[in-house]
């Protein structure tokens, strides 16, 4: 028998698990560079009619079997068993994420250090700095690395009670409290009313093919979809929750802070004339961490604010992509949690080592392949290939395998008849054919 969540702590635990680096630096760029609230519509809007689609989907393979994902699909299967059982193994996803997730969690902490007594005074000098973090000191990125990897998986270690759900109940609202006050103090700037036109004025002319395909890649990886997170949160989600009004209150905290990550970073960008455009690790590790030099020591304060809201919103996703194996193997091969943690470490601890070994300057041509470092290799896989293929399958065996009347027992107390059988067409039919479609263009076509 799992552990089970508290209802809000359920929420919490989830929402921890949605935001995360995605929220930080893909939102905000994707909303600023797509037509402003343009973006944010076509997001809400694929959100919806795909991913929250799906998310329900995992939510019902989790709830209705309360088992890890390889067990749930056996178990729910009514046929073909073994066969469905190859879908659980979307696990695998959560690993390799955190394989390279957990390398920036590494450089998140450097800078959370770093940044009390030191900050970057120009874009070249923060470029450098930056630069030798990744490619020449070892001995660092090595430390920083490893105890991310330690404190994820010593709260794992501690169950979904006394470790996920406890570090989700305090940290959640600390990030939620950091992030107002650093609004607060954006807010007091003149860059704040620019930085809100960028991200909220909205430009339909800005959008195009790509904006969806974006929009609906975003909408996927922000609700850890497709790895088995949701399906093994929803193994421990308490009876007689509103599934639907928590699952709408964890899109909304998704999308809220976001908004609230992506005002702030962009009033930075534009009081101190910096690119809006830059996008992911150089718009934070590179230009922001210049830009708040500008303000002295309120900036170091500042800084560090930053980046530890930034540790705490990848921290409670990394637990998340741990504790889909763990279970695994702790159903599957009766381990002890230890046990099962010991060997899950055993193989992220490697694959993290290689990803930081990738962009190593002595050892990144042994570690490129295809014209990718390792560290892009996992990152792509997992998000280009392995998630949306679970997706198409969760979206398949929900909407045409599972038994259709354990869902509407377990749905139609809080989505009602007409809400129910909206979600089932549709998992049915759009869900699956708009994964399919970004999966194949992101693959041919980009
Ligand atoms: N959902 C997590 C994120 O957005 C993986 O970073």
């Amino acid at each position: 028998m799992n552990d089970k969540f508290s209802k809000i702590g359920f929420i919490l635990a989830v929402a921890g698990s949605a935001v995360g680096l995605g929220n930080a630096w893909k939102f905000p760029t994707l909303v600023g560079t797509n037509g402003g609230s343009a973006f944010i519509i076509l997001y809400l809007l694929l959100t919806f009619l795909v991913s929250f689609v799906i998310f329900l989907g995992e939510i019902s393979i989790g709830k209705l079997s309360g088992k890890d994902p390889v067990n749930a699909y056996k178990m729910l299967a009514p046929k073909n068993a073994k066969f469905w059982s190859l879908a659980g193994f979307c696990i695998v996803g959560s690993v390799l994420i955190f394989s390279f997730y957990s390398v920036i969690m590494g450089w998140i902490l450097k800078y959370c250090v770093s940044s009390v007594y030191y900050l970057p005074t120009t874009v070249d000098e923060s470029g450098a700095v930056f630069s030798a973090l990744l490619t020449s000191d070892l001995g660092v990125i090595l430390f920083y690395y490893t105890v991310s990897v330690l404190l994820t998986f010593w709260i794992v270690s501690k169950g979904i009670v006394g470790g996920i759900e406890r570090l989700n109940v305090w940290m959640m609202p600390a990030l939620f409290i950091f992030l107002v006050i650093m609004l607060l103090f954006s807010f007091s700037m003149s860059g704040f009313s620019e930085s809100a036109k960028f991200m909220l004025k909205p430009d339909f002319s800005a959008l195009n093919k790509d904006s969806v395909l974006a929009a609906l890649g975003l909408a996927f990886f922000t609700l850890s979809l497709g790895v088995g997170t949701i399906i093994t949160y929803a193994a421990s989600l308490p009876d007689k929750t509103d599934i639907l009004k928590s699952s709408l209150s964890i899109v909304f905290i998704n999308i809220l802070i976001g908004v609230m990550m992506g005002l702030i970073v962009f009033t930075f960008i534009f009081e101190f004339g910096a690119d809006p455009k830059e996008q992911g690790p150089g718009l934070v590790f590179i230009s922001l961490a210049t830009l708040f030099s500008k303000l002295g020591i309120v900036g170091n304060i500042f800084a560090v604010m930053f980046f530890v809201s930034l540790f705490f919103a990848a921290l409670t996703s990394a637990v998340s992509m741990i504790e889909p194996s763990a279970l695994y193997l702790i159903n599957t091969f009766k381990m002890s949690r230890k046990k099962a943690l010991s060997v899950i470490l055993a193989f992220v601890y490697i694959m993290g080592v290689l990803c930081i070994f990738s962009y190593q300057a002595t050892t990144s041509e042994y570690l490129t392949f295809f014209g990718k470092s390792f560290f892009d290799c996992v990152d792509y896989f997992t998000s280009n290939i392995l998630m949306p293929i679970s997706g198409i399958l969760i979206a398949i065996f929900v909407g045409y395998i599972m038994n259709k009347s354990s869902l509407e027992e377990l749905f139609i107390p809080y989505t009602g008849e007409i809400g129910f059988k909206i979600w089932y067409i549709l998992l049915r039919t759009v869900a699956p054919l708009a994964v399919a479609i970004i999966m194949i263009n992101q693959i041919f076509f980009s």
